[in-house]
Formats: C-alpha cells, structure tokens, sequence
C-alpha cells in the first residue's frame, strides 16, 4: 500500500518547492547555484564528456566505457533516418509553422512508424529513446531547410550528434570548434531535474501512456516563453537592442519600469547564478573574441549586469545560450527545438525511472468555488 500520510496536504501556487518524487538523474542546489547529473558536476561534464556520454550516464547510472560509447553512437546513428510519411509532414507544414509546434507534431506522428511504440518492456523503451534521440534532430534540421525552399539533407552514418546535426543543418560539415560548442551547449542542457517539460513527461508516463506521448506533451510544455521559449525572446530583445540605440542598460530599465519580464532571468530554483549559465557566459566571450564580433556579448553583459543592479536577480541558462547559439550561425527560433533535441536525453531517462517505480501522478486541487445550490431548469433561467 502506498505510504499515505496523515499530514495536512501542502498547497503552493506553481508547485513551488513541493517535492513531489525522487530521482537519481540531476540535482540542483539553488542556494549555492551548483547542478550535477548522476553525481558528476556540469563543470566537469561540460568540460570532459561528449554530450553522447552524458545520455549514456543519464540512461544508464554511470559513465560509458569506450565500447559502451560506441555502442551507443552507432545505434543512435543507425536510428537517424526519417519514416517518409513523417518527412512529408515537414514537407506539408507551412514555411512560417512555429518550429516547436512542427516538431511536436512530427514527434507525435513518429508513433504511426515505430512498432514498438504501445510496448512498454524496459528494452522497448530503452529502443524507443534512442529512436527519438536520434531522430530529433534530423526532424529539426530537415525542417529548417524545406521552409526555406532547400532540400533536406540525408543523415550522416559517422560522426557524433552535434556533428551530423549541423552538417544537415548547414549543408557543410563543421569545423572542430563549432562541433566542440555546440556539443557543450547539448551536454549542458540535457537534465534539470522537474522542471515543467519534464514534470509534464513524468505525469504522462505515470499513467502507463507511451514514450511518443510523453515526449509530445513535454515539447508543448518546453515551447512556453516562461520555459524554453525564453531563449528566443532574449535573442529578440538583444536585436531589438542593436536595432535602436543600442543601450542595453536604458532598454532594460525601461522593461522593468513598465512591469516586463526580462527574458533570461529568474529561476524558480536558483537564487544565484545558473552554473550552465556561467559556463555558456564564458563561452560566448571566447566565440566574440575569436570572430571579432562582440555586441552581442557586450550587450548581454550590460543587461546581466543591469539585471542585478536593479533587481540582484540572475541570468539563467536561456540568457547566455541565445548569443552562444546566434554566433554558432543558428537561426533564433531554432533555439527552442535545440534545447528540446538536448532536453530529450533528460526527459526519456525521466520516464525510464519514472517506469521503473511508477505511481500515478495526481495532486489535488483546493476547491474554493460555491457549494449547495439549487438546480434551475434552463426555461426558467
Ligand atoms: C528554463 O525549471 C527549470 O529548471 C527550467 C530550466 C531548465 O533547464 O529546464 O532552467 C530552463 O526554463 C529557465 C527559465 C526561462 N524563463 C525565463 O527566462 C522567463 C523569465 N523568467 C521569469 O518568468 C521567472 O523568473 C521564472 C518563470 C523563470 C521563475 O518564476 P517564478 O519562480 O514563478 O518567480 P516569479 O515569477 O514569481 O518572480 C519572483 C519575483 C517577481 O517579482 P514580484 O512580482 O514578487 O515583485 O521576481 C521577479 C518577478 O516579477 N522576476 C523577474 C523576472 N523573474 C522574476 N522580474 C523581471 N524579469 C524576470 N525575468
């Protein structure tokens, strides 16, 4: 039997700081501003681990030893290959589609083409994230391309995630650097543990629904502006910034006069700097200084900067990636789909451990609306 306690139910707006289950997969100090995944620090990983090492260790527990690794990436290379059906969704959808509504629409239809998708065995499932995972990529950059009236551009059958993901993307193969970047910006947003998309899959899942189903959900969650969206809009506020009288300091204060949000800031958790934050800060420097163009960095700097002065509030993780992501040559409102390809990794091992030890997710709500009133028939309303 469940352990049912007798203690009076815990009631806070958004959930905040309600424990709702545990979990081995990432752990995040907001005090001290530290993440880790499975116990290794996201300095570590950043710095050391390719972002398919970080899968493995999400999926598995532990860090992948080189035939494990190789394992890993040949299956997920083998799995990148879009269902014809799915690619003529892309093809069908409309060139101004919302990327995240496209991709959780090809995501859904992924289900029609994979014959394992109701079978919920520990290996279907595990076969069934390596299909996503490598199939979500492909669906992104095929997307990009046919919108803007190119051809897709068939998988590669070598290379590592990020490589292949920009090759379909660009149509070249990139240089070791961008490859180096941008695996670092997937290793850094693979898990984060219950944040809303993620939440959103494990409630899914607890209720014995498929992988397709629960990634689809949390895609609709990732594309808000309050979650993933934000990365977009901060890559929108730093052009609207360079599109006026590029004073970052007086654009924000005026947001924050009027009441606005400023996109990239805040965190239900952190009250301190993001940790992944901080790495991708360091990492757009390097990117400005080595392609001589640091607007982009000097405005995010002034506003971070602004941020604190005025409200000593944080940047989090979509504040830095915007400028990191916009100097690696990607399009803006690609920003969201690439943190879903990462954030994919984190949510499918969510729903692996969710199925491992599965409880229905379902809180209460407080009901504060009117009770006892008397039915009257609708000819006499
Ligand atoms: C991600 O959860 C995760 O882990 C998510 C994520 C992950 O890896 O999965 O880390 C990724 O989604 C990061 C968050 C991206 N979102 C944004 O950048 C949108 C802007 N941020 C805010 O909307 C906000 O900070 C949230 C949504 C992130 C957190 O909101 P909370 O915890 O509900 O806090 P709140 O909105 O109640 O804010 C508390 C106070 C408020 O002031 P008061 O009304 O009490 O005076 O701080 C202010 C807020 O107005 N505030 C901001 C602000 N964020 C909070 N003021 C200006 N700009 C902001 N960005």
């Amino acid at each position: 039997m469940a352990d049912q306690t007798n203690e009076a139910p815990v009631k806070a707006r958004g959930l905040e700081g309600v424990i709702a289950l545990e979990s081995e997969l990432s752990d995040i100090d907001g005090d001290t501003g530290k993440l880790v995944y499975r116990g290794y620090s996201i300095e570590d990983l950043a710095e050391n681990a390719m972002f398919e090492e970080v899968v493995y260790l999400l999926w598995n527990g532990e860090l992948p030893t080189q035939d494990e690794l190789d394992t890993l990436r040949s299956q997920l290379r083998a799995e990148r290959t879009l269902p014809a059906p799915v690619l003529s969704i892309l093809r069908n959808a409309p060139d101004d589609a919302h990327p995240m509504a496209v991709l959780r629409t090809a995501v859904s239809a992924l289900a029609f083409h994979d014959r394992e998708t109701e079978d919920m065995s520990p290996d279907a499932n595990r076969r069934k994230a390596t299909r996503l995972l490598a199939r979500i990529p492909t669906i992104i950059a095929a997307f990009d391309r046919l919108r803007k009236g190119r051809e897709a551009i068939e998988p590669l059958t070598e290379g590592s995630m990020a490589y292949n993901f920009l090759y379909m993307l660009n149509g070249e193969k990139p240089g070791e650097a961008a490859e180096r970047s941008f695996d670092v910006c997937l290793v850094l947003h693979a898990d984060h543990g219950l944040n809303a998309s993620t939440f959103t899959s494990r409630v899914i899942g607890s209720t014995l629904s498929d992988m397709y189903s629960a990634v689809t959900g949390a895609i609709g969650a990732l594309k808000g502006p309050l979650h993933g969206g934000a990365n977009r809009e901060v890559m929108r506020m730093l052009m609207d910034i360079d599109a006026t009288d590029k004073d970052a300091t007086r654009y924000v204060r005026n947001r924050l006069s009027e009441g606005e949000k400023v996109m990239g800031f805040g965190h239900r958790v952190y009250k301190t700097m993001d940790p992944r934050a901080a790495i991708l800060k360091e990492m757009v420097g390097e990117l400005s200084e080595e392609r001589d163009q640091r607007k982009w960095y000097d405005y995010s700097v002034d506003i971070m900067n602004t941020m604190q002065e005025e409200r000593d509030i944080d940047p989090n993780v979509d504040f830095f990636s915007a400028s990191t992501y916009y100097m690696l040559g990607l399009d803006p409102d690609l920003f969201t789909p690439i943190f879903a390809l990462s954030r994919t990794a984190g949510w499918t091992a969510h729903l692996l451990e969710q199925w491992s030890d599965n409880r229905l997710i379902r809180p209460r709500a407080e009901y504060v609306g009117e009770h006892d009133k008397t039915f009257t028939p609708v000819e006499k309303r």
